[in-house]
């Protein structure tokens, strides 16, 4: 396509890389899971501590991964042993794919439920139901196993289709038209919200930091969001780094992204927690608190017919551009890897993926009872992947960078050869060196409870 070693796809504009990129990063992580876990976590102080994470470490570990990805051309376990041959750093990329697994599995079964939404949206189905009836409406979905199931199918075929379309004309094209429209009405979601009686104590409870509220697990959970929320620590942004082309300027690329997903998650917070406290919705819900407050919101709007349809499509099209992205790592790995198709690859990844997500899917009916270390399977995979794998990864993944791979050949790359200025560099090996891998390692030993300084 595009000249590049091997006739590996790429991406076929710059736009396309920021749209793809972005893809990936905004999803349900910014409205279904920032929410969430910020409510779960006292709101403002969270959020403080959030967004001190996305510019001190989540930058620098994106900009990490596309200096990987694009100087090795390959999936991510195949780019740690081109650059390291015979070494073991390629058990980073095995990681990250392990990684993509659970957070397929349970990412897709959340992505079904955007479906539901869409279909009770067509048929009017939250019209005149008051919120505790619509509270009732999500637990009784999601407690009836088949339902769910159905939409968890439907998702990930969708994605598998468009994965073996191939890069361009498959992920490309439908972002770069939609996810400007989400942002769209996201804000009209959050105009109706923060003028609803009552909407005060929502914007307090996410802008007004609370440091009390603030535990150790707070800053591991605000650690792991932040690397969920940014696709970064897992090797997504390795295998899409991989596809960007040697004159996009990465340095700008990580910036615009990261920035743009901070964005849209504050856009969630503020159209989710003044509807919340209008309604005398409990902030720290858990994983239903979007799918209960939304239909709220609607049912107040004019037009809001049409604003539930409009945003839980574009909800669920935010998630598809996700789940895209990780599937991707799974399939480049297979494809790459082991010598699969694209299409068999694809098969083979959603085939295996969908055994975990149907227990993920189940952990909400039938299986709401089955416990592992004390968590459903759905939440262990949610916790292990966001809190533990991806903190893990993005730790070797800059510490790849700053102390095997060195700074001249970081530069090299993030420069286009000398071809753009990078006056950042002195600032981004300090924190890949030190910063970022040594409040990495403390925040998350000391989250898992394995030291305790405090
Ligand atoms: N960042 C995506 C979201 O916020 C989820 C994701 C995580 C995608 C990890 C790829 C890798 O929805």
């Amino acid at each position: 396509m595009t000249g590049l070693p091997d006739n590996r796809d790429s991406f076929g504009s710059r736009f396309g890389v920021i749209a793809a990129t972005a893809g990936s990063a905004i999803g349900l992580g910014n409205i279904w899971r920032f929410p969430y876990v910020a409510g779960e976590n006292g709101g403002g102080a969270f959020l403080l501590i959030y967004l001190g994470f996305i510019v001190l470490i989540g930058i620098p570990v994106m900009l990490s991964e596309f200096t990987i990805g694009r100087s090795a051309q390959r999936n991510v376990f195949g780019s740690f042993r081109k650059l390291a041959p015979g070494k073991p750093w390629y058990l980073i990329g095995l990681m990250g794919v392990a990684a993509a697994f659970m957070i397929l599995a349970f990412y897709t079964a959340v992505a079904g439920w955007t479906l539901e939404y869409i279909f009770q949206s067509v048929i009017n189905g939250f019209k005149g139901q008051d919120a505790q009836e619509l509270n009732s409406m999500y637990f009784s979905f999601i407690g009836s196993g088949f339902r769910p199931l159905l939409w968890f199918f439907v998702f990930m075929v969708l994605t598998a289709v468009i994965i073996m379309a191939g890069v361009q004309k498959g992920i490309e094209k439908y972002t770069k038209i939609l996810m400007p429209l989400l942002l769209v009405l996201l804000l009209a979601l959050v105009i109706r919200s923060v003028t609803l009686p009552g909407a005060g104590s929502g914007l307090a409870f996410l802008f007004k930091p609370d440091f009390s509220k603030i535990t150790t697990s707070t800053i591991l959970e605000a650690l792991g969001q932040a690397f969920f929320s940014l696709s970064i620590g897992m090797g997504t942004l390795i295998t899409y780094g991989s596809y960007i082309q040697k004159s996009d300027n990465l340095g700008s690329t990580a910036v615009s992204v990261a920035f743009a997903d901070t964005f849209i998650a504050i856009l969630a917070g503020m159209a989710i927690f003044p509807a919340v406290f209008a309604f005398n919705i409990e902030p720290d819900a858990g994983a239903g608190l979007v799918y209960i407050t939304l239909p709220n919101i609607f049912q107040q709007m004019p037009g809001g017919y049409f604003f539930s349809l409009m945003f839980f499509i574009l909800l669920g099209v935010a998630a598809l551009t996700s789940t895209i992205s990780v599937l991707e790592v799974i399939v480049a790995f297979f494809v790459e890897e082991l010598k699969l198709k694209r299409k068999a690859a694809t098969l083979l990844a959603t085939g295996s993926v969908s055994v975990l997500g149907i227990l993920c899917v189940l952990s909400f009916s039938s299986m709401s009872d089955f416990k592992l270390f004390g968590f459903t399977v759905f939440d262990l995979m949610d916790f292990t992947s966001a809190n533990i794998l991806l903190p893990l990864g993005g730790f070797f993944i800059v510490i790849f960078v700053a102390w095997f791979l060195g700074r001249e050949k970081a530069a090299g790359e993030l420069s286009n050869r000398g071809r753009l200025r990078t006056g950042y560099m002195p600032f981004f090996m300090f924190i890949i060196k030190f910063l970022a891998p040594l409040a990495i390692a403390f925040i998350f030993l000391q989250g898992v409870g394995l030291i305790k300084l405090t």
